[in-house]
């Protein structure tokens, strides 16, 4: 079965809302998925899913450190995601406070994998953000972006 895995840091929880939100949206596609916390989460599950989306509070306009440890530690499968699909999420405490950067940051660490990854005419061009929770806006964005990344997964390896 095609799988997305999603790995996401929180500290507070409102990363971890949107995580399942988004998780919602990649299953309503009918592509298997995984929600895990950085800290559960293992770089050798990456080469078996077909797509990877990464959450993370704005931390500084940037990702978390467990997060860039995560990352870090993803150079073991450097070469071999080379075409699996990525996206990513980011709850700020703010507006126009980071939440970009940090997904643009994200982003850029799957496109050197060599990840596809998908923007959105729609809103949240670059990925899911929301300020604090999620509100139902904020949830409808990141339903899409699971149901965009499960939808290319689909299309790419299906
Ligand atoms: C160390 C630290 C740095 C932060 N830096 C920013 C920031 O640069 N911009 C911003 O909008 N929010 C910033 N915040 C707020 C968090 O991004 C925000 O509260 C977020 O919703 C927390 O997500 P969580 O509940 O998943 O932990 C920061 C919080 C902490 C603890």
């Amino acid at each position: 079965m095609l799988k997305v895995l999603i790995v996401y840091d929180s500290r507070s929880g409102n990363t971890e809302k949107m995580a399942h939100v988004v998780a919602e949206g990649v299953e309503e596609e009918g592509v298997g998925v995984e929600v895990k916390k950085v800290e559960d989460a293992s770089v050798d599950e990456l080469p078996e899913v077909d797509g990877l989306i990464l959450g993370s509070p704005v931390y500084y306009g940037l990702p978390t450190g467990r997060l860039k440890e995560f990352i870090d530690a993803s150079v073991k499968y450097h070469g071999k995601l080379d075409g699996k699909v990525g996206g990513a999420f980011a709850s700020a405490g703010g507006s126009h406070t980071g939440a970009e950067t940090t997904i643009i940051a994200l982003n850029e660490a799957l496109f050197i994998h060599g990840m596809v990854i998908q923007g959105t005419s729609g809103s949240n061009h670059y990925g899911a953000a929301s300020v604090g929770a999620p509100d139902d806006k904020d949830a409808d964005n990141c339903k899409e972006l699971g149901k965009r990344v499960a939808s290319l997964v689909k299309r790419l390896h299906g």
